[in-house]
């Protein structure tokens, strides 16, 4: 630890030791360590990053050059309950990583409780992904990776190993490949156990009687379609959340794109932190759309810049359309159907949220942007793009249609 590491530690203990209880006031500072990818010299450059509470303000340090490369500043993109070590915070549209803790201090107060989960929603559910998301978000927990898959008889049997003795092992396996299911890793206080009491007792039945707002209780319906399933341990987490997203990027089980009669939909980064990705997917399975692929993507800046390049010297907000999409994770939807192009860029409404609001007060960017650049979703323009769109995120791998249109994988 650094000479500025230790003086921080200090100085937050102090306060520690001053109050007795620390939810009583509000800490002076907290301190990470955070990286940054720079596109323009690909590196990955390092700062100690420390945020005030008090007035929302943000401080940064760069640790190779030993200098602040960012003078105490106030902004609006920083809230505590983003800082946890693992988390993406964004400061002056760059995004940082945060890799560690700065002091014990802020470990002790911001990262003693935080988990990863799996959540798995069920074949019988999966059309109820919106309204579970928005359970989800509102028990304070976050997405941090989704993708939709079709599990194989062989990987679901692999997936429950554990039930391979039990009577219900054979019903189990076969529900869960009838159809697609949707992973999702969740991160926040305490997630195994959170989300384990948003799903509620095992069968649906019990559900009812015991935990009526529980999902289960509302969508579920029998011990098998319950649906969805929920790490029953720290450990369990993380050996199932391998299972869906191995660390070895392309790896896991492929997502569900079928790339024809479809259109593409991207939740953008603004509304994923907002917490309205539940209530968009609402909004687009309640007006009809079958959601036939979904994926959470984390773009780089040349990618979409690539991806945005028809926009580019014809409407104004270009580069901040592309600084918006690179700000953080953002969720791929493929959005099937015959008419599905045409239909759905329709049921966005226009792309400027004021007007819509102006003139289809029902579309989703009247409801849910609030911008033009912030307006909530990208659709494709030209039916003959949407499978080039949908393609150029969700492939990964070597028949990319676009290659340089992926950001990491989420
Ligand atoms: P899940 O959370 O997916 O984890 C294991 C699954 O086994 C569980 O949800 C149920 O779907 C299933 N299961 C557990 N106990 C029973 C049971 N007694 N009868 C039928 N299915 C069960």
């Amino acid at each position: 630890m650094n000479n500025i590491m230790i003086l921080i530690c200090i100085k937050n203990m102090d306060l520690c030791s001053d109050k007795s209880n620390l939810f009583k006031y509000n800490p002076e500072r907290f301190a990470f360590l955070a990286e940054w990818y720079d596109p323009v010299a690909a590196l990955l450059r390092r700062y100690q990053l420390f945020f005030y509470p008090r007035d929302g303000s943000v401080e940064m340090y760069d640790v190779k050059n030993q200098r602040v490369f960012l003078r105490r500043t106030k902004t609006e993109d920083v809230h505590t309950e983003d800082l946890f070590v693992g988390n993406k915070v964004h400061v002056f549209s760059r995004q940082l990583n945060l890799i560690d803790y700065g002091d014990q201090f802020t470990a002790n107060k911001l990262g003693s409780k935080k988990e990863r989960t799996l959540a798995l929603i069920k074949p019988d559910s999966v059309t109820k992904i919106g309204d579970v998301l928005e359970k989800i978000y509102r028990s304070n927990l976050i997405v941090t990776k989704g993708k939709m898959v079709k599990l194989s008889g062989s990987q679901a049997a692999d997936f429950y190993a554990e039930h391979q003795s039990k009577a219900f092992f054979n019903n189990l396996v076969q529900s869960l490949t009838s159809g697609p299911v949707v992973a999702l890793e969740l991160m926040g206080d305490e997630a195994v156990s959170v989300w384990r009491r948003v799903l509620g007792p095992t069968d649906a039945a019990q559900a009812h009687k015991e935990a009526p707002q529980c999902v289960r209780a509302q969508y579920g319906a029998d011990a098998i379609h319950n649906v969805g399933h929920g790490s029953d341990s720290f450990v369990a987490a993380a050996r199932e959340l391998e299972f869906f997203f191995p660390s070895t990027i392309g790896h896991g089980p492929p997502n569900t794109a079928v790339l024809t009669d479809c259109t593409c939909c991207i939740i953008k980064p603004h509304a994923i932190s907002e917490g309205l990705a539940g209530k968009i997917i609402d909004s687009i399975s309640s007006a009809g759309f079958e959601v036939s692929a979904l994926q959470m993507f984390n773009v780089e800046r040349a990618n979409a810049e690539e991806f945005f390049e028809v926009y580019k010297g014809v409407v104004p907000e270009y580069s901040d359309m592309v600084t918006e999409l690179c700000s953080g994770p953002c969720l791929v939807l493929e959005i099937h159907g015959a008419n599905a192009p045409q239909a759905f860029r329709e049921f966005c409404g226009p792309a400027d949220p004021e007007i819509a609001r102006h003139l289809r007060p029902s579309t989703l960017r009247a409801l849910h942007g609030k911008d033009k650049v912030k307006n909530a979703v990208h659709c494709t323009d030209l039916p003959e793009d949407g499978a080039l769109e949908v393609g150029s995120y969700t492939l990964l791998g070597p028949s990319l249609l676009c290659p340089l249109l992926f950001g990491s994988e989420h």
